[in-house]
């Protein structure tokens, strides 16, 4: 008998021609020569089946993204009858198409009040251009050409084109980019635990608030157009700030006239137990970044939804905005995403995350904290993070070399359960149709890889 013509080890493996081939994203191309990529090749419900037919649970929802989680006909059949009907049009030069207008319009019906116009991208990072471009025509059009910096955060994730990347504060990416855009700044995040950890969280909120009052005074407030923040920070590390910080940057942003971006790529279409973060945390933006969810990942699609203040501007005083993509608004991505949040709205997904899940995901990840590796554990929504140190008393990391994090990882994959590392911080974020049992199967093996990681420093020293 012949052998599968993509079977593991052999030169026509899925592994070989990846790594002759495919150049992946966030990836160390060396080590994937050496080791190989993990080749996942079907999906269901809330688990991922990798090439050896090991079921594994995603707590990571893909990316953050597979809010309904795997193998939703009804998703797939809204993307066929859209493609039959309508594969493609664009929406420049004043034309438009139903689902486009449709998705819009119910993206309105379910954002905060006063957000009534939606543009849309194919993903966060342009969805993040857009709004560097949006505040700037906003200010242009309001008479303060000068007022064009940004301000973000430091270890904030907010894409990966170039303004994408700079906007962001992920130190490697800047690295890699040089100093490349000279209006952005970016000051100290909310990180409690690896920042503020002996100081009181609403002190500690509060200061790091204040930040941004001292970088507006130092840039001159006649000259920021905006300051940009997720919610919570995703892939910095669910980073959730204390409750006192989002008030206070409110506050400083309306003293000194300037725009609040709430990049919700993450915190969107449900996952802090409400449609939008901002609702949940009481933060009133005036523009909304969005993706991921919106179709829970089985098209691409993001977007900005633009509050009163900019679309009112832009209505009246006019003139073109000279920005767009060509897949902006496309009607099978479009249909897909209308699918989905009725299927949201018809399944009580959020009211679940909010009143079952994320407090059995909370208490989940709290009984982590009696582990000997575990410094914290903390969790808001359906996003939770454990932070490994080598002393859970005064938070001691373990040396960088170690790569701890990466270590557990891979332990969690091996013993199927998808959790990232960012350093040595772990972060789940499951499907938002993750059940309570789920949520069990994800703790314990938490706990177990846990205990294998220990083993392993154990085995180092
Ligand atoms: C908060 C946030 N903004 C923007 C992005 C970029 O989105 P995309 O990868 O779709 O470009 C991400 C992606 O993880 C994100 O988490």
């Amino acid at each position: 008998m012949t052998a599968e013509p993509n079977a593991p080890g052999g030169a026509g493996s899925w592994q070989a021609r990846d790594s002759r081939h495919y150049l992946h994203p966030f990836t160390d191309h060396h080590d994937l020569g050496q080791a190989g990529a993990r080749i996942i090749e079907r999906a269901e419900g809330c688990y991922v089946f990798d090439e050896h037919g090991q079921r594994i649970l995603d707590g990571m929802a893909g990316l953050w993204c597979v809010n309904l989680g795997y193998g939703r006909d009804d998703l797939v059949d809204a993307a066929t009858r859209q493609m039959h009907e309508l594969p493609y049009y664009n929406s420049f030069f004043q034309t438009a198409h139903p689902p486009a207008i449709e998705l819009a319009e119910r993206i309105a019906s379910i954002a905060p009040v006063g957000f009534e116009l939606t543009f849309f991208t194919g993903s966060g990072s342009e969805a993040n251009d857009t709004n560097i471009k949006l505040v700037r025509r906003y200010w242009d059009l309001e008479g303060k050409p000068e007022k064009r910096h940004i301000i973000s955060r430091k270890n904030a994730y907010h894409g990966s084109t170039v303004a994408a990347a700079v906007l962001g504060g992920m130190g490697p990416m800047h690295e890699q980019l040089g100093p490349m855009v000279n209006f952005i700044h970016h000051i100290e995040q909310p990180y409690h635990f690896g920042l503020g950890r002996e100081q009181d969280p609403a002190a500690f909120g509060l200061a790091q608030a204040r930040l941004l009052e001292s970088k507006i005074r130092q840039l001159g407030a006649e000259n920021v157009a905006a300051f940009i923040g997720e919610p919570v920070q995703g892939a910095g590390g669910v980073i959730i700030p204390p409750d006192s910080y989002w008030p206070e940057v409110q506050r400083i942003c309306r003293k000194y006239d300037i725009l609040l971006i709430a990049d919700e790529v993450i915190t969107g279409f449900g996952r802090l137990g409400e449609w939008f973060g901002c609702q949940r945390l009481g933060i009133q933006p005036d523009l909304i970044t969005f993706a991921k969810g919106v179709t829970s990942g089985y098209l691409p699609l993001g977007g900005v939804v633009v509050g009163e203040r900019v679309a009112s501007v832009m209505r009246v005083k006019g003139g073109e905005f000279a920005h767009g993509y060509t897949y902006s608004g496309h009607p099978a991505v479009c249909a897909v995403a209308l699918a989905n949040i009725a299927a949201m709205e018809r399944e009580g997904v959020i009211d679940r995350v909010r009143e079952e899940t994320a407090p059995a995901l909370a208490d989940g990840l709290a009984s982590l904290a009696d582990h000997p590796l575990v410094g914290e554990t903390r969790s808001i929504g359906l996003m939770g993070a454990i932070e490994i140190v080598a002393d859970p008393v005064t938070g001691e990391r373990f040396d960088e070399e170690l790569h701890v994090g990466s270590r557990c990882r891979n332990f969690c994959f091996d013993n199927g359960l998808v959790m990232r590392a960012v350093g040595d911080s772990m972060i789940v974020a499951p499907p938002l149709v993750i059940s309570p049992a789920q949520i069990d199967e994800l703790v314990n093996t938490a706990r177990r890889c846990l205990d294998l990681t220990g083993d392993w420093i154990a085995s180092q020293e």
